[in-house]
């Protein structure tokens, strides 16, 4: 089984960093291929708590290989903090970190750009981005004449592509500033900034292509991690309120350059409810004590930004949808807890959109703006299952719960999560 992959199901946030950290001792290298420092998982090992966002918690477990991939949107600011972050805690990153050379690369235009067409929108069409630059640097990627990739940073023309790049770049923050302000940008510090950052990161930079490659041929085992979740992929999610990169089980081979046939295992991720953060519609979304109960118990704030999440309740609609989408083969499900208070659960089985029912996720965003949920109400089992650690062991209500989300996302459920700390863990 060399390469084995863990994708969120829903809106992110799924606590993928826990299955990520259980399955990581069992793996050789671990692999971050799409997204950017909008992600954030925090990972408690031997009582500390690590924040981490571009760096997989693979760098915690000594023998473990980090791989940052091209699929990856780099702020070198934001990786050297990080790394210093974790140096300063006695964690050793050298070697067991490789960052793409076909990485793209966020400079403070991104930023800029992406804070100006945000205080632009008016209410209702925000997005709701985690302002970290990443649709801006993906739009530049696609875009290709105002890229600079990680490898580009030891090229002799680097002086005069960012002065060229700045002054574009410098007509469009005006024109999108109107008669706000910006800051414009100076070519000369932008330059000086990119070669410190240039010399600290050389140590790392490496065609980690070709490096998965050798490694997958040669048998080694990899853990391919996902950021978000399936429902922000740019393709395929809830667009336009989605993520730049593709974060579903699609996303995988072209992020991290590794050919489907290497993919043997897929774990889909799933909280035991729902959450979102950002705008756009949430069909289950319980706006209510309900929902506030969930945010409470759940903790249900951004790791990166400290948003409150929107909270509701467990949408087999959208995992039916999106276990598919990712080729999933079994299911994670995670913060069962949460719900432990709770007299009674909904489980949404179906939408109603224009007097129709109809289990097809949308594709269109106006028709999930419509989607009334029809829900399946399951008793609740009212007491605690922190301590609970043996499937069997679960309260019946639990198992027919579990038993529900099995049956309508049609996928097996592998593991269930009972709390934050690794041993809070039940495998079915
Ligand atoms: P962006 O990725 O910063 O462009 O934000 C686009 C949308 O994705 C927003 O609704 C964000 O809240 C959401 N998003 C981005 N990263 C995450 C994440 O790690 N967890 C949950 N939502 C995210």
């Amino acid at each position: 089984m060399p390469g084995t992959c863990v994708i969120g199901l829903q809106w992110g946030d799924e606590a993928k960093g826990k299955i990520v950290d259980l399955l990581t001792e069992r793996h050789d290298v671990v692999v971050r291929y799409q997204g950017g420092a909008n992600a954030g998982h925090t990972v408690v090992t031997g009582g500390e708590t690590y924040k981490l966002s571009l760096i997989p918690s693979g760098i915690l477990r000594e023998k473990v290989r980090c791989v940052v991939t091209g699929g990856v949107v780099l702020n070198p600011k934001s990786l050297l903090a990080e790394v210093d972050g974790l140096v300063a805690r006695g964690v050793a990153v050298g070697e067991n970190l490789m960052l793409s050379d076909r990485a793209h690369l966020m400079f403070p235009w991104h930023l800029e750009e992406e804070r100006l067409e945000a205080g632009a929108l008016a209410d209702g069409e925000a997005i709701g981005t985690t302002m970290r630059g990443i649709g801006p640097c993906y739009r530049d990627k696609v875009g290709r004449s105002h890229a600079i990739r990680l490898g580009d940073l030891y090229r002799g023309d680097l002086r005069q592509r960012i002065k060229k790049i700045a002054a574009d770049k410098n007509r469009l923050l005006s024109a999108l500033a109107g008669s706000a302000d910006f800051q414009p940008i100076d070519p000369a510090a932008v330059h000086e900034e990119a070669t410190g950052y240039a010399e600290r990161l050389k140590p790392h930079v490496a065609d980690t292509t070709a490096y998965l490659l050798d490694t997958l041929e040669a048998e080694g085992r990899v853990l391919f991690e996902g950021a978000q979740g399936a429902l922000l992929d740019i393709d395929h999610g809830t667009f336009p309120y989605v993520t730049s990169s593709n974060s579903s089980g699609v996303g995988i081979s072209s992020g991290a350059g590794v050919p489907a046939r290497y993919l043997n295992k897929l774990i889909g991720v799933a909280k035991a409810y729902s959450t979102r953060v950002g705008g756009g519609p949430f069909p289950t979304e319980q706006d209510n004590p309900t929902g506030q109960h969930l945010r409470d118990r759940g903790n249900e704030y951004g790791t990166v930004t400290r948003r409150p999440r929107r909270c509701g309740w467990f949408d087999a609609v959208a995992v039916h949808y999106t276990a598919r989408l990712s080729g999933v083969d079994t299911l994670a499900v995670m913060l069962l807890d949460v719900l432990s208070e709770l007299p009674e659960i909904h489980v949404c089985t179906a939408y109603e959109i224009d007097g129709r029912r109809v289990t097809n996720f949308p594709s269109q965003i106006g028709d999930l703006r419509q989607a009334r949920p029809v829900y399946e109400t399951l008793p609740g089992w009212e007491c605690d299952i922190t301590e609970v650690r043996r499937w069997n062991d679960l309260p019946e209500n639990a198992l027919r719960y579990l038993d529900c989300l099995r049956d309508l996302v049609g996928r097996p459920i592998e593991v269930v999560s009972v709390g934050p700390d690794r041993d809070q863990t039940i495998f079915a």
